[in-house]
């Protein structure tokens, strides 16, 4: 393959997968089953990030696997209504159509589990988007690092990984076990604890004990923000998670962290600013089906006296619109978007400046882009927008 026997797009991917073995002196490739691509807003790529992806698509270099993308910059139908500059626009779109070209579904979405792609207990993946990491490895229990989004084209190209990290058994055994003593109620509360773990940790393996009984869209969250605060792809529930079970012989004589109240409150209280007119923003990670039916059913017959903004994936949508989600939540007043989000979106362009939300991860994005955020639960940000 490196010799261009298979073709010149193969060996440019290959080349980039041996300088990453070599890097991290992996002993050998192995073949992954599925890759799930980041870096696919043209506020990230960039003339120079399209032209590198254009540049596979003329070498004729096509995927071997399943492979989904991330959210987009926009709405590929409806950029226009969430005021996305037309010079963007024609930037995002060419990204799309070079992926499309490399034979990968256009669906952008940082919740493919959410529309069927979901990869087997011990399979090895190559995925990017450190929530969706997070998720692939701790709550489905396959395999992957955390790849960028040129390693995970280059493995849906030549169908193969170099084997180093989290693909190794060895290395998934948990690190430090976090004794939970916070009574976790909502979701924000699972995104404050991944929040908080994420920072006390950084990179190490935690093993949650106390986790009580989280919904997937817990699960989802509490993900999406260990890996923001710190650059957690793995972590293990005790009763939650698949693996947890097994790891159970590792956990004796491990360093142990207690997460009390204080900790879940004091991240709250600390991420959430003051703001007089925000756009209230749901779904990151992209809502699920029930979040959508959720927020359909507070807004149901009511009028929003603020902007509310779902983000959502292509499939979760077109389910929503069946059974009338989104005719509720757009009778009220409230939008709901497909293929983006509101940390991958050009906010600034589209004259953004407050957002309120409930995840952790898009509030720390949003305010490291100038934004000023406020934090609540759905159902309370929901609740105070209502007239
Ligand atoms: Fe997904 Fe965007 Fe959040 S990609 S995890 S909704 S920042």
């Amino acid at each position: 393959m490196l010799n261009g026997e298979h073709g010149a797009g193969v060996a440019k991917a290959l080349k980039l997968l041996v300088s990453l073995g070599d890097v991290f002196n992996a002993e050998k490739l192995v073949p992954v089953v599925s890759a799930h691509i980041s870096g696919v807003s043209y506020k990230n790529l960039g003339d120079a990030g399209v032209e590198w992806l254009e540049d596979l698509v003329n070498l004729d270099a096509k995927v071997k696997i399943r492979s989904t993308l991330n959210p987009a910059g926009m709405d590929l139908k409806k950029w226009r209504n969430m005021g996305v500059p037309k010079n963007f626009a024609d930037g995002q779109l060419r990204v799309i159509k070079a992926f499309e070209s490399l034979g990968i579904e256009t669906t952008c979405t940082c919740t493919p589990y959410l529309i069927g792609h979901i990869p087997k207990l011990g399979s090895q993946i190559a995925w990017a988007e450190s929530s969706a990491v997070c998720y692939s490895n701790s709550v489905l229990g396959a395999r992957t690092n955390r790849e960028s989004g040129p390693t995970s084209i280059a493995s849906a190209i030549t169908g193969l990984t170099p084997y180093y990290e989290y693909r190794i058994t060895e290395n998934r055994v948990p690190q430090v076990i976090v004794d939970i003593k916070s009574k976790l109620v909502n979701r924000l509360d699972y995104s404050a604890l991944g929040y908080t773990t994420g920072k006390k940790l950084g990179i190490k393996v935690p093993y949650f004990k106390g986790l009580g009984k989280p919904d997937l869209e817990s699960l989802k969250t509490l993900g999406a923000a260990c890996a923001t605060s710190g650059g957690i792809a793995l972590w293990h529930g005790e009763g939650v998670t698949p693996e947890s079970e097994k790891m159970k012989a590792n956990i004796k004589n491990l360093e142990k962290i207690t997460i009390e109240d204080e900790d879940i409150n004091d991240a709250k209280e600390k991420m959430s600013g003051n703001v007089s007119d925000p756009i209230i923003c749901l779904g990151c990670p992209h809502c699920s089906l029930k979040e959508l039916k959720e927020t359909a059913k507070l807004v149901k017959n009511e009028k929003l006296g603020s902007r509310l903004w779902a983000f959502t994936s292509q499939g979760v949508y077109n389910e929503a619109k069946r059974v009338g989600y989104v005719k509720n939540i757009e009778d009220a007043g409230g939008k709901v978007y497909v293929d983006t989000c509101m940390v991958v979106a050009p906010l600034h362009e589209m004259g953004w400046k407050e957002v309120s939300t409930n995840s952790f991860k898009a509030a720390q994005y949003c305010t490291n882009m100038g934004i000023k955020t406020k934090m609540g639960t759905a159902r309370e940000l929901i609740l105070e927008a209502l007239k």
